[in-house]
């Protein structure tokens, strides 16, 4: 059974991971959405709220499952039974940063392979800090998060709607 690992903040989950976890469920029999537990980044959703909207954006989809972790990738990888690390890549500048952490992590566990999904090109400008930026000054996020994300976006910086 191929089992998959797509890490990250997620903090929240925008459209551009929706559609990476959507086309790299399809290759793997199990895809596992791992949220980085972290004490010391400064988030603005807590792992629980994080893992639940990924959990209700993605319920559509059978073979996902969602989860949190802390410490070493490779570790949790090891722990799943994972052998592939999902990411996603919207610009060089991207793949600079992800390369070294794909080699490095392939050198840590030579099991575990990275494979890259290059964002759709209607995604290449999200991310998660975007979206958070745009909530806050009650703009239309709505091309670039679910509604659920909204909902929440919008329980957090207090505005009634948008
Ligand atoms: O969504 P992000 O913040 O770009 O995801 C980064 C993530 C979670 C994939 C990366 O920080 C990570 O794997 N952290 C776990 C710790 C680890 O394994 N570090 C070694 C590689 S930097």
């Amino acid at each position: 059974m191929k089992v998959g690992i797509y890490p990250g903040s997620f903090d929240p989950i925008t459209l551009g991971h929706l559609d990476i976890i959507t086309r790299s469920s399809k290759v793997v029999d199990k895809l596992i959405i791992g949220v980085l537990y972290n004490s010391a980044k400064n988030a603005l959703f807590s792992t629980e709220e994080r893992v639940g909207m990924i959990k209700q954006v993605t319920s559509h989809i059978p073979n996902v499952e969602v989860d949190s972790f802390s410490g070493l990738l490779v570790d949790y990888a090891k722990m799943k039974n994972a052998n592939i690390i999902v990411r996603g890549l919207r610009a060089i500048t991207d793949f600079e940063y992800e390369l070294q952490i794909a080699q490095a992590n392939h050198k840590a566990n030579p099991e575990v392979d990275t494979i890259f999904f290059t964002t759709n090109v209607e995604y290449s400008y999200v991310s998660s800090s975007i979206a958070k930026e745009f909530a806050r000054y009650g703009s239309d996020v709505s091309q670039i998060v679910s509604p659920i994300v909204i909902e929440k976006l919008n329980e957090k910086f207090n505005h009634s709607e948008k």
